[in-house]
């Protein structure tokens, strides 16, 4: 035996399992409700909460054993409490949801994604509404107090935002409940997406000053509503656009089909650098291997620094936020021929 794997190993394998099938747990938790309840009121009586929201008895006391088997609540005979995860599990549930509903698909796959041979075409396939759920939460605790920072020091009133992959539509809404004059579009390529936005406007009535469309923002069609925007933003699918090379003709192209945007708010996760296998913080691991899976490139800072001037932006600001993945939100302003500044 290696000296070097002699020793108390650090989890065992009885751990590693569990912890498979708690990930489970707690995404399902998040979803029904039992989390939140936990962090309101301390205590669940599981036969209670199981009739309350009509769930199957024993399949919700094994969902509570699972995330009793790694300490995120603790049981009694009849109820559950908070353990020692729970605050923590709170704090990132939006994670184990993306991993565990979000790609549950993709990593089901992962021994065929494997194979170079079957990674032609549309080899893999995720579920968008999850994704978007979860990525709602994540925008919250991730990259909200910077986004608003950045928004803050615009140094003008936005009349007309376009938010790129938007998602659940979270982010155009929230800049319309901001300035209740603007108007705002949000452009996705899923239309799961488009039609949770459009429900998300509706339930807001905003519905008169947001729209949602499908589309693709390698090939953004000209529209008349996109010569008034004059911000732009694009959240967690950034690294989507890479390639460099096909990075630098989507930021041209960007910068083309919304002429008079003034600034361009690109948040999203940067490649780690240089961390332990040992010592990877939550989420870093699974959002990095999901990208490998799907042949998805994920720039580093530097990458990213390396492509703005040639795609036609200027980098004004960059807020490093790093709670988990090396979220970065980087402000661009567009670089005018005959004029460095906008
Ligand atoms: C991780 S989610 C982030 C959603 C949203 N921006 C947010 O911050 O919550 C990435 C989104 O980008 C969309 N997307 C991916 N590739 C796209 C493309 N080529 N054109 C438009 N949308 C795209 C996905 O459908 C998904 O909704």
């Amino acid at each position: 035996v290696d000296a070097d794997l002699c020793g108390t190993p650090q989890l065992t394998t009885a751990s590693i399992f569990n912890s498979a099938v708690a990930a489970w747990a707690i995404s399902a938790a998040w979803e029904v409700g039992a989390l939140d309840e936990l962090e309101q009121h301390g205590r669940i009586d599981v036969a209670e909460f199981a009739d309350r929201k009509q769930l199957d008895p024993p399949s919700t006391a094994g969902m509570f054993r699972a995330l009793a088997a790694v300490d995120v609540v603790r049981r009694s005979a009849t109820t559950v409490a908070p353990g020692w995860n729970f605050s923590e599990v709170f704090r990132t549930r939006s994670f184990f949801h993306w991993l565990m509903k979000g790609n549950a698909e993709l990593f089901g796959e992962m021994s065929a994604l494997l194979e170079s041979a079957r990674r032609t075409g549309d080899f893999y396939s995720r579920d968008s509404a999850a994704i978007a759920y979860a990525c709602r939460e994540i925008n919250r605790f991730c990259y909200d107090a910077s986004f608003w920072k950045a928004v803050d020091g615009l140094g003008f009133g936005y009349g007309s935002v376009a938010d790129l992959g938007c998602g659940s539509g979270e982010r155009v809404l929230q800049l319309l409940r901001w300035r209740p004059d603007a108007r705002g579009i949000g452009l996705d390529i899923a239309q799961t997406c488009v039609d949770e936005a459009i429900a998300a406007a509706h339930r807001s009535s905003l519905q008169d000053r947001a729209s949602f469309v499908k589309a693709n923002v390698f090939s953004l069609p000209r529209r008349p509503e996109f010569a008034d925007v004059d911000l732009l933003t694009c959240f967690m699918m950034g690294h989507d656009l890479w390639p460099k090379q096909q990075c630098i003709d989507t930021l041209q192209q960007i910068r083309d089909r919304f002429p008079r945007a003034r600034r361009f708010l690109l948040g999203d996760a940067t490649r780690s650098v240089g961390l332990a296998d040992d010592k990877l913080p939550t989420f870093t691991l699974g959002f990095e291997l999901a990208h490998d899976l799907m042949g998805t490139f994920i720039p580093t800072v530097t990458d990213w620094e390396s492509v703005f001037e040639a795609g036609g932006w200027r980098l004004v600001e960059k807020y490093a936020i790093d709670v988990a993945v090396g979220e970065t939100i980087f402000e661009l302003a567009p670089i005018r021929t005959g004029s460095s500044r906008c």
